[in-house]
């Protein structure tokens, strides 16, 4: 496997072109940022635990019927992945309100929602990843109505999978981010699933055992991804 042909070189992860034209090989690196990047550094062993968590959970969906890149974990660092046109899309999936909706909104943080609500946000760095309506995607040609409604319905089915995995080893899901792209025509699940990109409450205490315990400087980012890849691998 050449690791040459670098194709892509994100916050979290580069991408190498594998030996099938039809593949890519991502490669984790131990870098975490937040605030689109502002904020920036290197965490060693932090890269592996992102993979491997990823892998749990991405083994779990696909187990459950969820269609997505991954072709073949090859280290805990490395997933070989089928190369897909990505969405420019951030879908997040709200369960307990946090976060950007709580700053938004000042409404009470910890408020279990009665449905889930579904954001979008473009992609894009150099725009701080805006957020943006259905009839903006649909006008601006991002993903058409059919394909909105089937990330949508994706989205929801991945939530329903996703709480009780999660709860099960003492964690609520508040909620998540997810990234599509399409292969042969066909939706599939992209990127990553790991406490960057989610957020994940100790259900006895609610301690946040995700990110944000350095967005907001709460505690080790790498003893509380270990904790929580720990929890999944004794379930
Ligand atoms: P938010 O409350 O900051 O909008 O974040 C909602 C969820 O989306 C949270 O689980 C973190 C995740 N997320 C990302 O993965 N990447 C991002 O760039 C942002 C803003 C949020």
């Amino acid at each position: 496997m050449t690791e040459d042909k670098l194709l892509y070189t994100g916050k979290a992860k580069n991408v190498y072109q594998a030996q099938q034209d039809d593949e890519v090989l991502i490669v984790y690196k131990d870098q975490a940022t937040a605030l689109n990047g502002k904020k920036k550094e290197i965490l060693p062993g932090k890269g592996t635990l992102d993979c491997q968590i990823s892998q749990l959970v991405f083994n779990y969906l696909i187990k459950n019927g969820i269609k997505t890149h991954l072709v073949e974990n090859l280290s805990d660092h490395k997933q070989l992945v089928k190369k897909t046109d990505v969405f420019p899309l951030e879908v997040v999936l709200r369960n307990i309100t946090s976060g950007s909706l709580v700053r938004k909104f000042q409404v009470e943080e910890g408020q279990r929602l009665a449905e889930p609500i579904i954001e979008f946000y473009y992609k894009s760095d150099a725009l701080d990843d805006p957020f943006i309506n259905e009839s903006q995607i649909h006008a601006l040609k991002i993903a058409d109505k059919t394909e909105l409604e089937f990330i949508k319905k994706m989205t929801l089915k991945i939530n329903e999978l996703l709480k009780p995995f999660f709860d099960q080893v003492g964690f609520d899901l508040v909620d998540f981010k997810l990234e599509y792209g399409k292969y042969n025509n066909e939706i599939i699940l992209v990127d990553e699933f790991s406490p960057d990109n989610c957020r994940l409450w100790n259900k006895k205490d609610h301690h946040s055992m995700d990110k944000d315990v350095f967005r907001k400087h709460k505690g080790d980012l790498v003893e509380t991804y270990q904790a929580v890849l720990q929890r999944l691998q004794d379930k």
